[in-house]
């Protein structure tokens, strides 16, 4: 069995979780058959093969023990054991005499058929398990997609991706794998016992009566060795983490002189491997060294007692050879099933996890097509009507109270005050990331629960603090607000947005890789890339959560000029935490403690004495000549 400890970053994945073998987990897993049942065909071929491969290679002890009977025609057996029905009819397998050539002409025929057997079941098996796991995986992700962001703040979505990966490498295993090994392993029992109980009844059972104490022992300690086995890999994994730990924080590390001390800590983390391994080792080698005893011992009796049988002319000596090979086959087989077994468990498990997320309800988002045409154009009139909310999260504090906003198209409204008043929390009711939990926001007098989700989000530019760019290039990046965008649409966006001088200096301009979320591109330089995505997107209303808060005073300047830009004509939100900024807003909304606290422009609410954003303003004033 392939053991996946490491999933495909390299990092150390965990270990799917077993679930307990019930009637509901097997529902749950058989319902994942569904992905295997466009290519049924290939599939039940694929197990049509297996049984072929595995009575196949049952055929091969049997011409081996001819060949040997072949040989030492002395040696034949004298009187066939069971008068079966083809005996009558002149033919017994047991007694008909082949000659040598005619019996390695036959194993190598059995060999091409084989060969071709084994082929077949591995390509198809392997083509079915990629590709309804290619379906699965696509699924799961465009489930994970359209989940609402409640979904996101509830979970660690780190955390959440490796158990998927991990899961569905678990799902794959047992479809390519597991599955295959099981059928083989039912087919070699069936056709091993059959023909073990041909050869001599009398021997069967007497090799069959020590398999029972050899289980019990498989099973004992195979479950303790699995035990120990998963507790070195944890504790491989930690020293593991030890490491990217120290490597990530290397100038920590050395700065603060802490080489010994780490050195030491990853010496006492490995020590710890090394006695689980040791530990463990001592039940491996008692395991191996009673199977050792007990399989050879077995042997040894059999093939005493099958003397005994060749002496009384019962058996030939190619038959209990035979006898002998088919006793290992289905030994084997035994042991195999243990490993199986705990597969089975460990899929059962992930494939509870994988139905649980395919099961969850996500938002209605169009997947696929995003070129319908939008029916409900906004202009940009928004309205709150006593708009009350709290977190799905966290139900019982509320963080919004009795919200009550008019917005004409057009209009700049800012919104200010302390950090944790909830302003954030408004840009991300009027996006649909949540619904109110009391309340209604209307977009031109239509309420937003009317509204498409896609359609809404479609006509909503939104640039946060924090931007986060995708790994592609630049021209990639910017036409993410209009997928299909021309190279002159995005240039265009690009020089409004402050963007295309910076942009056209790179040697590769707009085919410029930003890596990684963008690390390549100054915080000054992202956001513009980022307006010039809301540019290009042409949104009827504006949503900017602190845009500048983050920039320097140069960049600030820039980006700035190209927010001005883009906030002509349209209504925007914008969140501000340098007042200066919002002065020339035509509404300014104060909200202090999730409500709203004072509307006005910015003479008005200077006028008043003891005003929340006159002392905000004064503050900040105080604070920038300080600065100066
Ligand atoms: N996803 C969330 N789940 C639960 N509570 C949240 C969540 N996001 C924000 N809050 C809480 O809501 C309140 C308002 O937050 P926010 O709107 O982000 O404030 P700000 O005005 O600084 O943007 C805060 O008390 C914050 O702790
Ligand atoms: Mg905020």
């Amino acid at each position: 069995m392939a053991k996946r400890s490491f999933n495909s970053n390299g990092n150390l994945g965990q270990e799917p979780e077993k679930a307990k073998i019930s009637k509901e987990s097997i529902r749950e897993a058989l319902s994942l058959f569904a992905y295997i049942k466009p290519f049924r065909g290939k599939f039940i071929w694929s197990m049509v093969f297996i049984a072929l491969s595995a009575f196949s290679t049952m055929i091969f002890p049997f011409l081996l023990g001819k060949m040997i009977d072949a040989a030492s025609p002395g040696s034949q057996m004298q009187m066939p054991q069971s008068g079966m029905g083809v005996a009558a009819m002149g033919f017994d397998l047991k007694t008909v005499q082949w000659s040598l050539n005619t019996i390695l002409l036959l194993l190598f025929l059995q060999l091409s058929v084989q060969t071709i057997f084994s082929f077949m079941r591995i390509y198809l098996l392997t083509e079915v398990g990629e590709k309804s796991l290619a379906n699965m995986r696509t699924d799961l992700y465009g489930k994970l997609l359209s989940q609402p962001m409640s979904f996101y703040s509830d979970q660690r979505v780190g955390d959440l991706s490796n158990r998927i990966s991990s899961d569905l490498s678990q799902i794959q295993d047992a479809i390519s794998f597991t599955l295959a090994e099981f059928l083989r392993g039912v087919f070699t029992l069936i056709f091993g016992l059959s023909f073990i109980f041909w050869i001599s009844r009398e021997l069967a059972f007497v090799m069959l009566s020590v398999v029972p104490i050899i289980a019990v022992v498989a099973v004992i300690f195979g479950m303790r060795i699995r035990k120990m086995s998963r507790k070195a890999q944890d504790q491989l994994a930690e020293s593991g983490t030890i490491v990217q730990e120290t490597f990530l924080g290397i100038s920590i590390v050395k700065a603060f002189t802490s080489e010994s001390y780490e050195m030491n800590r990853y010496k006492k983390s490995i020590y710890g491997v090394v006695a689980t391994a040791i530990s463990n080792a001592r039940y491996r080698g008692a395991f191996v060294s009673l199977m050792i005893f007990s399989v050879f011992g077995t042997i040894a009796f059999v093939i005493w007692y099958g003397v005994g049988l060749i002496r009384s002319g019962e058996l030939s000596t190619g038959y209990l050879t035979m006898f002998v090979i088919f006793s290992a086959f289905v030994g084997g087989t035994f042991a195999g099933f243990a490993e199986m077994f705990s597969q089975l468990q460990k899929t059962l498990g992930a494939t509870q996890r994988v139905r649980e997320l395919l099961r969850q309800n996500g938002e209605e988002i169009e997947l696929g097509s995003n070129t319908n045409p939008i029916v409900h154009k906004i202009i940009g009139n928004v309205t709150f009507k006593e708009v009350a909310f709290s977190y799905p999260s966290r139900k019982d504090v509320q963080v919004l109270h009795n919200i009550n906003l008019e917005v004409k198209n057009g209009e700049q409204v800012a919104l200010v005050g302390p950090s944790g008043a909830g302003k954030s929390t408004i840009a991300s009711l009027l996006l649909k990331f949540y619904e109110p939990s009391e309340g209604h926001i209307y977009y031109d007098g239509m309420d937003s629960q009317d509204f498409a989700l896609t359609e809404l989000r479609k006509q909503i530019g939104f640039v946060p603090q924090d931007v986060i760019l995708f790994g592609g290039s630049i021209k990639e990046n910017i036409s993410y607000g209009k997928p299909g965008a021309s190279d002159e649409e995005i240039m265009e966006a690009a020089k409004k947005a402050n963007a295309h001088e910076f942009v056209a200096r790179f040697p590769e301009g707009y085919e410029t890789i930003v890596g990684e979320r963008g690390i390549k591109l100054s915080g000054g330089q992202r956001q513009r890339i980022a307006i010039a995505r809301a540019i290009l997107k042409n949104p009827a209303i504006l949503l900017l959560d602190e845009a500048t808060s983050s920039l320097d005073s140069e960049s600030e300047q820039l980006v700035q000029e190209a927010l001005d830009n883009l906030m002509k004509g349209r209504t925007s939100f914008v969140i501000a935490h340098r007042l200066s900024t919002v002065r020339n807003a035509d509404k300014i909304i104060v909200i202090d403690k999730g409500t709203v606290q004072e509307i006005g422009t910015h003479e008005e609410l200077m006028v008043k004495e003891m005003g929340i954003y006159r002392k905000l303003v004064d503050l900040q004033l105080e604070w920038s000549s300080l600065e100066k």
